[in-house]
């Protein structure tokens, strides 16, 4: 009989490799599968096996089934930009609601018997109050918000009659990375505010742009709760361990229940890396709530997750890979030349 074996989607990517790196730590040895679309094999050690193929080609999800007995699945290969989902929503829906189907349909004829979803905050849409609980109403105001949404739907009613259990982790704003600066935040095309504040204080752009200073918040730029990913890690490890011991699961918030402004993250920046770092006021950004704070009682209650690092770690930890990578570069330019 083949060990049983957890597949980690979107493993190359930046929330999918640090879960790699923790589920090794803790001893497992998982599968990784990754079109490399946005993610990046560096970021896996030379031991994790890779399979490249994409959701939307069902041969390549078979291959993986031939190839592994799989038991348990985190899916993280999804698009998760808002802006890009309003802009082109079919590819949205192609690859986060079909591709994930097709994982789904796979999965379920080789008996699956756990899932832990990649949701997002973005499923509340302009909340009503703050903090966020996962009963609030669910109006996505994105495309991207909207896939995340359908796949919750859709696996709670598979799961029930298929008999997997099945978690959706509301994402608030992922940030950090591993302390030991080895892997974090890479993106070939970087629209996140904490790497594109961190690219300007190391002087790689010239300025960071601020989206909107006319939000209903107490200095005008938008409020988010931001959340460590090794915290993340933590938050799938233990619903992962609770689901293998018979608990159902479910849908919970995964934030640290605090809230920044744009501004705040700038100026805590600024401190931390000792360098100044210039902005400028730009319009508001298509589909951007003014605030989102997360209540994570009910992941706390149910498994006793609480975030272990607050903004100041998670700047500290970016910064770090910030600093290693832009090393890196600096050296693979030299070589070059
Ligand atoms: N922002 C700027 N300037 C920038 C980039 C961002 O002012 O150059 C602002 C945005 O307007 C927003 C905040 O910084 O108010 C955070 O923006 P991000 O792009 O870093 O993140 P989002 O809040 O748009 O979205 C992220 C993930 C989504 C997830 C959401 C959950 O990308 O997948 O968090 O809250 F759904």
């Amino acid at each position: 009989m083949k060990k049983k074996k957890i597949l980690i989607t979107g493993g190359a990517g930046y929330i999918g490799s640090h879960m790699v790196s923790y589920l090794k730590e803790k001893g497992m040895q998982p599968v990784v599968f990754d079109n490399l679309s946005t993610g990046f094999s560096d970021l896996l050690t030379d031991d994790i096996e890779l399979i490249e193929g994409d959701l939307q080609n069902i041969n390549d999800i078979k291959r993986v089934f031939e190839k592994y007995s799989i038991d348990k699945i985190m899916h993280f290969a999804a698009s998760s930009i808002v802006s890009e989902s309003v802009a082109n929503p079919l590819d949205y829906y192609r690859n986060n609601v079909l591709g994930c189907i097709n994982l789904l349909n796979e999965a379920i004829k080789n008996s699956i018997k756990h899932f832990i979803f990649s949701s997002t905050a973005a499923v509340y849409g302009e909340p009503e109050k703050i903090p966020i609980k996962e009963d609030s109403h669910l109006m996505p105001s994105s495309p991207y918000g909207r896939s995340k949404l359908m796949m919750e739907y859709i696996l709670s009613d598979l799961s029930r009659i298929h008999g997997f259990s099945y978690a959706a982790l509301r994402y608030f704003n992922a940030s950090g990375a591993e302390p030991n600066g080895i892997i974090g935040e890479k993106h070939a095309k970087e629209t996140h505010l904490i790497p594109l504040i961190l690219k300007t204080a190391i002087g790689d752009l010239e300025k960071i742009s601020i989206y909107g200073n006319d939000y209903p918040t107490m200095d005008g730029t938008c409020i988010r709760d931001y959340i460590h990913v090794v915290d993340i890690c933590e938050a799938h490890y233990l619903v992962l361990k609770a689901m293998e011991s018979g608990d159902p699961g479910g849908v919970f918030n995964l934030g640290n229940n605090k809230g920044y402004s744009v501004k705040e993250i700038i100026d805590a920046a600024q401190k931390i890396t000792g360098k100044e770092i210039p902005s400028e006021i730009c319009e508001r950004r298509l589909g951007d709530p003014a605030k989102l704070i997360a209540d994570y009682e009910k992941i706390n209650r149910s498994f006793g997750w609480k975030p272990k690092y607050n903004l100041e770690n998670i700047i500290e930890t970016a910064w770090n890979f910030t600093l290693k990578e832009h090393e890196k570069n600096v050296l693979n330019r030299k070589k070059e030349k």
